[in-house]
Order: C-alpha cells, then structure tokens, then sequence
C-alpha cells in the first residue's frame, strides 16, 4: 500500500491510500504520534471498536444525508418525493435522519411500517406499500395508518385490498406495480422487471384493470410503479421502463383515469471493486435524466425508492482477526464477524473490499477473509490481496451499509453486532450489541413432565 501524505502540522492527513475513494466517509489519518488509522468523518474506527466492541456496524450519517440531497437538489424544479427503501437499513436513527430532511418511506412488510411510525409516525403519509404478498392484517395496518399508496401486484391482492378498505370504510389509494418486461444487467437474485420474474402485475393487462377498478368507492386509482431490479449501474433500463409506464400513464388519460404519481422504484447501484473512479453525482445525475427525460412533460409526480445508493457507501462492518492460518496452500484470516453478520459475499458472491483499519507495513499476501461460521460459504473475500494482518488486529469492510445488518440472523447462535452512527464529531450507539438473553428470549423449553411425556414417545 502506498500513502500520500498531505498538510503540515499536528495533523497529518493522508489522501486517497488504496482502497480510499472520495465516495466514501472512510479516510486514513495518522495522529501526532504516527499511528496511521482508518476514521469514519472524524472518528476513528480503533477507538469505536475499542468501546464498542466488534463487530460492529459504523455508519456515516453525513454521508447518507448527502446522497439524499444529491437527489433532492437535482429534482428541486419536479413535483417528487423520496421513498427510501426501508429494507436496505432499517434502523430507527437512519429513519429518523431521513424523514428529517423530508423523506418518505418504500416499505414491504408491516413490519416496516412499524418501524417508519416508531422512528418518524409524521412521516406514515409518505409511506409507500410494496411486496408481492401482504397479508389481510399488514393492508389494515397500511389504511388504519394512511399510508400514501399501496402498490399492488396482482388482481387478487387488488381484490383484497378493495375488500379490507370497504370493512374499514378507508378509501385505498394504490398503484398497480407493472411489469415492463424489461432486461437490467445485474445478479440474478436480484433482477426483477423481466415477465419470468414474480414480480409485478404485466403491463399489457394493467389499463383492464385500472378500467375495471376506477368506480369501487373503497379504492382510488392514484399512480403507477415500476421497480426493474437493485444494483443497476447503467441508466437506460430504468429510461425503457419509464418509456413504457408513460405509454401508459397517457392511455388511460384518454380513458379519463388520471393518475397523478409515477414511482421508478429504486435500484441504482454503486461501483463496490472501483470505488475511487465512482462519482455519485454523476452517477444520480444520469440515472434522474434517464427518468425525467421519458417523463418528459407528463403533469405527474416523481416518486422514487432508493436504498442501495443512498446507505451502502456509507457504512462498514468492523471485524477483529481471530486467527491466521494456512490449509494447504491457502492462507485463511479467521474474523470475529460471519456470513451472518454480512451474508452478501456468501449470497450473491459479491464482492466487498477490506481494509485494514491500522495498516502495518509488510508484504500484501493472498488470503482468504472468513469468519467463524461452520460453512465453507462464510467467506467475506477470496483470493484476495491484502495487506499483512495479524491476530487482533481490525479489518473494515467496506460498502456494508446497505443490506448488511438488514439481512443478518442468528445462525450459529451468534447474537447480532452493534451499529453506531457518526454525524459530524459525534458518535452514537444506534443499536446494542445482542445478547444471548434476546436469543433466547422467545424459545419455550419443554417443562420437566413434558420432556418425560415427549422422551417417552418413540
Ligand atoms: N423498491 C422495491 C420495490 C424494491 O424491491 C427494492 C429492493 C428497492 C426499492 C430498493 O432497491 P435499491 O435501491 O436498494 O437497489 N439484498 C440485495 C438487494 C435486494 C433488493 C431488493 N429490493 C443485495 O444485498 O444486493
């Protein structure tokens, strides 16, 4: 690894190290006395993990605050409004710094919305319903709320929906999510605006439908939705379906149905292996344009669900090294953290880069980063070049804000990490570290004469 060191004085900033990228709130600092660490803004990582514990979640409220203006100034002369995606990262304080700015909420469980009316119940007015399959009791929680919209993806969840809104006599204003049959090049799992995918209700079908649903007095037809899939890195899908949810935005105008809100999902990907050439701007710039340029003068308002792009980059998932050691020719370093802290690289083989948080000087060697999960999946890294690392040492990896802890469990009985949130100089632990108490918390072992009774059964 080479440094840069840049400025005079107490102290010393280093620019731009391997792995450093400006899109990212993680920079090396070395301190007066010569230690070199990676911070998050102003904070170091050591010093967190040292209090906190590992491993842990560290995220950079300025940095999601910022990629949220990102979007908002580029729409300022448009009728919008920013759903994010609460599934990316639900935590309470992450909702809460986002509904501040005045953002709405994509949610897809009642779940979610639970979490929306803990973190910001002023803000249950902006939340949109997405999901495949809610059930009976999540819809009455979504109208008893009054969520802006629920996005509807099938006839049957229409037909549902009409009846639970007629029982709570609350009219249900939704948007059929379409599906526009369009390619966007990403990881399988996560594709979805194509017609062999679950998703969505076929765009051909959706004027019948509105048609059909435009005089029940419990439902009010109020927009339309399209989500084509997450990590997209080129703009023109998300233009091709916009194109195509136009179309038929302007046919049923002539139907006299007047739908008054476009939602283009979220999806916008990031660059995880080139950080340090990925320009958010540029990037946010691009894909608004797609959007607002198949929009063209259509007098509707631009809903959007970003997850991904707004929370990634963001944040990291700080991990001690346990052990280092060699199998055959492979060199593994053993963290304290696993696939179920971080399952991405185990799910989708994606990649995550890591660094050390104190750099030591030495040779970079090829390894394996794992944890201690007992599947060969629990891998965070392979074949991957890293500089010198030992025992009880910190690694940062990297780009592990969204759908980290959002997707964690507790395989092998291991308690989740903690999250702490960073906003200017401070520091605050947003989420507690679990503890085997909350593990246990809702099993019901068998009492003494039930164990006789069940034991006796063969
Ligand atoms: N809106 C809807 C309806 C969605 O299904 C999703 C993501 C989003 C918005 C936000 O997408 P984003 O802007 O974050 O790409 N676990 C995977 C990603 C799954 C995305 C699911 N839906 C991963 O770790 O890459």
């Amino acid at each position: 690894m080479r440094f840069h060191f840049e400025g005079t004085g107490t102290h010393v900033t280093q620019r731009l190290a391997s792995g450093e990228s400006p899109a990212r709130p993680f920079h090396y600092r070395t301190t007066p006395s010569g230690r070199t660490a990676l911070q998050c803004g102003t904070r170091s990582l050591t010093a967190l993990a040292t209090e906190f514990a590992t491993p842990l979640y560290v995220y950079s409220g300025d940095q999601i605050l910022d990629r949220f203006r990102l979007f908002q100034r580029a729409l300022v002369d448009r009728d919008h409004l920013i759903c994010y995606a609460v599934k990316a990262n639900s935590a309470l304080a992450i909702l809460q710094l986002l509904a501040a700015e005045g953002a709405g909420f994509d949610i897809v469980s009642g779940g979610e919305l639970e979490r929306v009316r803990a973190a910001a119940p002023e803000a249950l007015d902006r939340v949109v319903f997405s999901g495949t399959g809610k059930t009976a009791d999540e819809i009455d929680l979504g109208l008893e709320a009054g969520i802006l919209a629920f996005h509807v993806e099938s006839e049957a969840e229409l037909a549902l929906l009409a009846a639970r809104a007629s029982r709570l006599r609350r009219k249900a204003r939704f948007s059929l999510r379409v599906n526009p049959d369009v390619f966007a090049e990403t990881h399988p799992y996560i594709s979805t605006g194509m017609s062999e995918h679950k998703f969505g209700i076929p765009i051909a079908q959706a004027r019948r439908i509105y048609r059909s649903a435009r005089h029940h007095r419990w439902l009010a037809p109020h927009g339309v939705s399209v989500h084509i899939g997450s990590q997209i890195r080129s703009a023109d899908p998300f233009g091709a379906a916009m194109r195509r949810v136009v179309r038929l935005v302007r046919s049923l105008r002539t139907d006299g149905i007047d739908l008054r809100c476009v939602d283009a999902g979220g999806g916008l990907g990031i660059d995880y292996e080139h950080a340090s050439a990925f320009d958010p701007a540029a990037t946010a710039q691009s894909y608004l344009k797609a959007i607002t340029q198949a929009l063209d003068d259509l007098p509707a308002r631009l809903v959007l669900e970003p997850g991904r792009f707004l929370v990634a980059q963001a944040g990291v998932l700080v991990a001690r090294v346990l052990f280092v050691k060699k199998n055959g020719r492979r060199t593994f370093v053993i963290t304290d953290a696993g696939m179920n802290d971080l399952i991405r690289p185990a799910l989708y083989d994606a990649w995550h880069e890591i660094l050390p948080v104190q750099p030591r000087a030495g040779r970079a060697l090829v390894v394996d980063v794992v944890g201690p999960v007992c599947e060969s999946g629990d891998f965070f890294a392979r074949n991957r070049r890293l500089p010198p690392v030992q025992p009880g040492d910190l690694v940062a990896i990297l780009d592990a804000g969204a759908y980290g802890l959002a997707q964690s469990s507790n395989y092998n009985s291991r308690p989740r990490p903690a999250e702490v949130l960073v906003r200017g100089r401070e520091a605050r632990l947003i989420r507690r570290r679990e503890t085997m108490a909350d593990l246990l918390a809702p099993e019901i072992p068998l009492s003494s004469s039930d164990q006789k009774t069940i034991n006796k059964r063969k």
